[in-house]
């Protein structure tokens, strides 16, 4: 969790935010809300299949598009959001973000949620569990 220091509180332009790391599928935390973090993420292929358990996950595209894949009661189906749109994924249902042509994302979630979720498929080399890393 970021301490008083790595969460800033001043203005912040998410366009400065986002030109200053390149990492993909790897949150910056943006802001503390009561208990939640605002993070700020860029995308591009495909994430990993998983879920969390305890908590619904809030979706914002800033640029580009990102597609959802969602497995619950009714089977597998995939949301498509364009720029601006935004989705809630409730808690305990499978989710698989995936964005061909690359997105930038926002995240509103409580502090200290894993990206990966409590469980997951097996990751590749390209995605890393993580809480979110304060912006620099
Ligand atoms: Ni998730």
């Amino acid at each position: 969790m970021p301490d008083a220091e790595t969460v800033s509180n001043e203005p912040l332009a998410l366009p400065a935010a986002l030109a200053t790391f390149d990492e993909l599928w790897d949150p910056r935390i943006i802001a503390q809300v009561n208990d939640y973090d605002v993070r700020i993420a860029k995308v591009a292929g495909e994430f990993a299949w998983h879920s969390h358990a305890d908590t619904d996950e809030f979706f914002l595209v800033l640029q580009g598009e990102l597609r959802i894949g969602l497995r619950d009661d009714e089977g597998e189906r995939e949301v498509v959001l364009p720029q601006g749109s935004i989705f809630v994924v409730p808690r305990g249902i499978e989710h698989k973000p995936s964005s061909a042509g690359g997105a930038s994302i926002l995240l509103f979630e409580p502090t200290g949620t894993v990206n990966t979720g409590d469980r997951h498929e097996p990751l590749p080399a390209h995605i890393k569990t993580t809480t979110g890393r304060a912006l620099r």
